[in-house]
């Protein structure tokens, strides 16, 4: 769906691709794009009927210096994220020594953001982390954590099925299916929850096994508008804040975007939130009403495999298109995190 006035900024690679996609038609041809919405200045194409307009903004150097200076909507980058070190396999897929060697290994290049839950590893990344931030400087870090799905109560059968998970995936790679299906049986699975009490427990939980007196964001986990108790939620939230015990709240929405962000807008409860998302084309295409809801944007990966396109790309687009704080990643590998850093440096400059 082409949202109204849409601005990408694209580069001439992806530029085709995207109208297509936008446009949700795959009739225009390659030759037929080139030529039509192919040269070096702005362009303004008319979605399906009553959908609003695109405009595509070319990036070369050489565009920018054709484009008139009056040139519609033209959008700087407004925002640098920062990379985000996200804890989600810690415990599950990545082992301890290994999780603790990443996070070694990020910390050492800069990376101060990280971003977990108590549901991650199984209720046991939270406090990997906490063990490996004690002694660092808390003020200098943003702990970002959420609440709202409870991980299975831990037990010594939970953990020796996880190692032994590892272990068989990493002999014989051929059986990670199996192990992936062994380790979502319904044994294993978490619930759901938006009961006060119960996310308070859970937010003790984290603050012990973070081990701080505060986090700078707390996240309602899976948000989507079906679900109850959104103002008892929020009140919560505010008495945690209030008692300085979380920086700030937000809600990490876990479905449609456009129709999340709508929905807490009109709940009265976007004002000071922060959100987390996925990138996605509907985040990146974000319309400028949502564009100062800060967002914590993660799993660029994923998209980068699905889109094609490049992480510097994706930093640089997200950075245009919405506040975005931090694009958090899953890295565990030495290339991983060394290229991740060098890239968001190299986007922020
Ligand atoms: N709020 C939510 O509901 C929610 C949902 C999902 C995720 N998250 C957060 O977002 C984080 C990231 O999510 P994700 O793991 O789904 O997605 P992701 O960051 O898009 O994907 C991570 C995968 O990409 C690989 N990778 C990292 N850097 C790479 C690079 N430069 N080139 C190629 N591959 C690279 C990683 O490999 P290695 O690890 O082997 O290096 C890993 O397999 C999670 O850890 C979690 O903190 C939040």
């Amino acid at each position: 769906m082409v949202t109204r006035h849409s601005v990408l900024r694209v580069t001439r690679s992806h530029r085709d691709k995207y109208v297509r996609h936008l446009l949700g038609t795959s009739k225009l041809s390659d030759e037929q794009a080139s030529r039509d919405y192919g040269a070096n200045r702005i362009q303004t194409l008319e979605g399906p009927a009553g959908s609003g307009r695109l405009v595509v903004l070319p990036q070369s150097a050489c565009a920018a210096r054709q484009r008139p200076a009056d040139a519609a909507d033209p959008l700087p980058m407004t925002t640098t994220p920062k990379l985000g070190f996200g804890t989600a396999p810690i415990l599950g897929r990545i082992g301890r020594r290994d999780s603790v060697a990443a996070l070694e290994r990020a910390y050492a290049l800069g990376v101060r953001h990280f971003d977990t839950a108590r549901s991650y590893g199984w209720g046991e990344a939270e406090g990997v982390l906490g063990s490996f931030l004690q002694g660092k400087s808390r003020r200098e870090c943003t702990i970002v954590s959420k609440c709202g799905i409870v991980p299975v109560k831990r037990s010594r059968v939970l953990s020796v099925a996880k190692a032994l998970a590892r272990e068989v995936r990493d002999r014989a790679p051929g059986v990670g299916s199996m192990v992936q299906r062994a380790a979502s049986s319904s044994r294993f699975q978490p619930t759901r929850t938006y009961d006060v009490r119960t996310l308070n427990e859970s937010f003790e939980t984290s603050l012990r096994e973070l081990r701080t007196d505060y986090l700078d964001v707390l996240l309602l986990h899976n948000f989507d508008p079906t679900m109850p108790g959104l103002d008892d939620v929020v009140t919560w939230f505010q008495r945690l804040r209030q008692r300085g015990s979380i920086a700030r709240y937000g809600f990490a929405v876990g479905c449609d975007l456009v129709q999340g962000l709508t929905c807490l807008r009109g709940s009265g409860v976007l004002d000071g939130a922060v959100v987390q998302v996925p990138v996605s084309v509907a985040l990146l295409a974000l319309s400028s009403e949502w564009r100062d809801v800060p967002v914590l944007a993660h799993s660029a990966f994923r998209f980068s495999a699905q889109s094609g396109m490049s992480f510097t790309e994706i930093l640089a687009r997200l950075g245009a298109a919405c506040r975005c704080e931090a694009a958090v990643c899953s890295m565990f590998s030495k290339s991983h995190i060394e290229s991740n850093v060098a890239t968001a440096a190299r986007v922020a400059v």
